[in-house]
């Protein structure tokens, strides 16, 4: 082969590799824990149609629920490792990136899902999105669940009843304070586990969403659900910054575009769910639904409240006061 022949041969085979590297899409792993039915199962669900109608050649998006890839306890770290793209934790479950997102764990902070929206979407609500930077993640937005049930092997009417009870929690030290200030045993277990944990009694209650204890069927295993709504579990969508900045800028900008409606779709589902899943565990008459009086649910804020303080330095008073402010 001459010269000539051999350089032409050269710059085809190179433009060859470029046109292929163009051409391959970017594929984009989503990995949560949850059940496809839930909130954030349909959130996934729905950004995954509206990239494959808009990024057709350019993005992938594979979605991997129910912890099937990567528990909540791993999947930051399977994020900075990039062996997952996106993922969408419970907020409970950031204490090795940031303390500051505790304050979302603080039982009894908002009196419903409107002053949790308007806390996240406030300039202070939006600044907590940003404390994951330093750790290399970036925060594209909060996504609803909803307010947390109380669940256990026997009826909790007042905090009393929940004296001595090991109950399952996220890795949060806030819900561990929780229930310590109720009496209870806080173990932290991974969701994945609860399930098996409650029916073979290895712990006698939990705490999560109606969507959460319908999905996994948490309420065939536990006899009483008691309606307190007494905390919050929430969702950041995080992405690891090298991943994102590293995208050609009209296809960051079309993926953000395409999670924020899909975060909104997911939010609109969390509200129908925290209804309609609700209503489904009372007509499966699996477990006994207990509504609360006035003044039983007052015992169990008199009891939980007071955690606040153990964690006001390190959540910072003027959060804890703009958190607070939303409730008006
Ligand atoms: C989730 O909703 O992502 C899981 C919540 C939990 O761990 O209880």
């Amino acid at each position: 082969m001459n010269k000539s022949v051999l350089a032409l041969a050269t710059a085809v085979a190179l433009s060859l590799c470029t046109l292929s590297a163009y051409a391959d899409p970017i594929k984009l792993k989503f990995s949560h824990v949850v059940a496809e039915n839930t909130p954030k199962g349909q959130m996934a669900t729905k950004f995954k149609a509206l990239v494959s109608e808009r990024l057709k050649d350019k993005v992938v998006v594979e979605i991997y629920p129910n912890g099937q890839l990567f528990g909540d306890n791993k999947v930051l770290e399977a994020l900075l490792l990039g062996d997952v793209h996106l993922a969408s934790p419970s907020l409970s479950k950031f204490k090795k990136y940031t303390k500051k997102l505790q304050i979302f764990d603080l039982p009894f902070l908002f009196n419903d899902m409107a002053a949790a929206e308007k806390f996240q979407q406030s300039k202070a609500g939006q600044s907590l999105l940003k404390t994951v930077e330093k750790k290399g993640l970036i925060g594209l937005g909060y996504m609803h669940n909803g307010m947390k049930q109380l669940s256990a092997s026997k009826a909790l009417h007042v905090p009393a009843d929940a004296e001595g009870l090991k109950f399952r929690i996220m890795s949060s030290d806030v819900l561990s304070a929780q229930f310590e200030a109720v009496g209870g045993t806080p173990l932290k277990k991974p969701y994945s586990e609860v399930f098996t944990l409650l029916q073979t009694k290895a712990i006698d209650g939990q705490e999560n969403t109606w969507s959460n204890i319908h999905s996994k069927k948490f309420y065939e295993v536990q006899n009483y659900i008691t309606s307190s709504d007494h905390g919050l579990l929430d969702y950041m969508v995080v992405t690891s910054a090298e991943f994102w900045n590293g995208l050609p800028d009209d296809v960051r900008t079309e993926l953000k575009k395409a999670l924020d409606e899909a975060i909104a779709h997911g939010n609109k589902v969390a509200a129908e769910k925290s209804k309609s899943d609700k209503q489904a565990i009372i007509d499966s008459k699996r477990t006994t639904v207990i509504e609360l009086s006035k003044e039983e649910r007052q015992q169990w804020v008199d009891k939980m409240k007071p955690v606040w303080k153990k964690f006001e330095g390190i959540v910072g008073k003027d959060m804890l006061d703009a958190a607070i402010a939303s409730n008006k």
